[in-house]
């Protein structure tokens, strides 16, 4: 799959590579009404990852169902929407909307948001919290639902038995790590909005652990996100007890990343010998 914001619609990508070949596609994080965003810059580099603090522009559910959904219906690909909102609510009415639509397969919610009537703490950082948007999204829809989890809780374990107890289908994970980066000439903070999210590489390891230990306390399939690069970490990944993988900095380098991810996993089976990918699933924790 490709990672939420980080292949825009998937119609960008059309031209450069057969897209219809991946498993799914992950759009832009979508909200009730169109987003501007943060102040710019919104993208810094650094040693093996790429900080952002987008801040979720797009352009809001309505145009989404209009514009993007009525080309989707006529892929092979899956597209799923990614759903981010300030309030339970909002999340509810989200998937309320998009229930029905032609063109669309599932329900991503990224649950990394902050909480406005929680006074701004993401709903992922408490079991309850996340609990809650999931439950709520899974009443308003009959699409399948991925809750993607954050890295900023000490309680990833906690957090994703709740969602999974609320009702999600399967769990994603990772989103990205919170970090910064200081202009050391001006002395200020790179990023407009001061901090934002690391991902790349530099997260890999944080996200296969937290994989790793997700997949020890749930049951639903858990999707591998979190520096992704080549078919041998999507493997590392799936060995961790992932079913699927997403991809998704490596798309900026290289816009064809996810199908040579893809391609990557195929040639290891073959190398292998392995006929079912079932065979790799969790297979470091056995
Ligand atoms: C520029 C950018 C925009 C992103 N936008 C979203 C988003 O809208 N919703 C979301 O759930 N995750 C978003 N993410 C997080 C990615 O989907 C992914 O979880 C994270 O980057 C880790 O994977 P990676 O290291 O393969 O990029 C974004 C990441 C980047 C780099």
């Amino acid at each position: 799959m490709t990672a939420a914001g980080t292949f825009g619609y998937g119609t960008e990508y059309s031209h450069l590579f057969d897209i219809q070949k991946l498993g799914a596609i992950v759009c832009k994080g979508t909200t009730l009404e169109p987003r501007d965003g943060n102040p710019q810059p919104r993208l810094v580099e650094t040693a093996s990852g790429l900080l952002n603090s987008i801040g979720l522009q797009n352009i809001g559910v309505k145009a989404l169902i209009k514009e993007k959904a009525p080309i989707w219906a006529n892929w092979r690909v899956p597209v799923m929407v990614n759903i981010a909102g300030e309030t339970v609510d909002d999340y509810a009415q989200l998937a309320k909307e998009l229930d029905g639509v032609a063109g669309i397969s599932g329900i991503e919610v990224n649950i990394s948001c902050p909480n406005i009537k929680a006074g701004g703490a993401e709903f992922g950082v408490n079991p309850e919290s996340a609990a809650r948007v999931t439950a709520a999204v899974k009443s308003a829809t009959s699409l399948p639902i991925l809750v993607k989890l954050t890295p900023n809780t000490g309680d990833i374990v906690g957090v994703a038995a709740a969602v999974a107890e609320a009702g999600a289908d399967a769990i994603s994970l990772i989103n990205t790590v919170k970090g910064m980066a200081i202009d050391i000439a001006t002395r200020q903070p790179l990023l407009g909005n001061r901090t934002g999210g690391l991902s790349g590489p530099a997260i890999k390891p944080i996200a296969l652990s937290m994989v790793y230990e997700v997949a020890g306390a749930v049951e639903v399939p858990i999707v591998g996100c979190g520096g992704i690069t080549t078919g041998n970490d999507a493997i590392e990944f799936i060995m961790a007890g992932a079913s699927a993988v997403q991809v998704g900095t490596a798309s900026f380098a290289n816009p064809r990343a996810p199908l040579d991810v893809l391609e990557g996993i195929e040639q290891f089976m073959q190398k292998e010998g392995i006929k079912d990918i079932a065979e790799l699933i969790g297979a470091a924790r056995r």
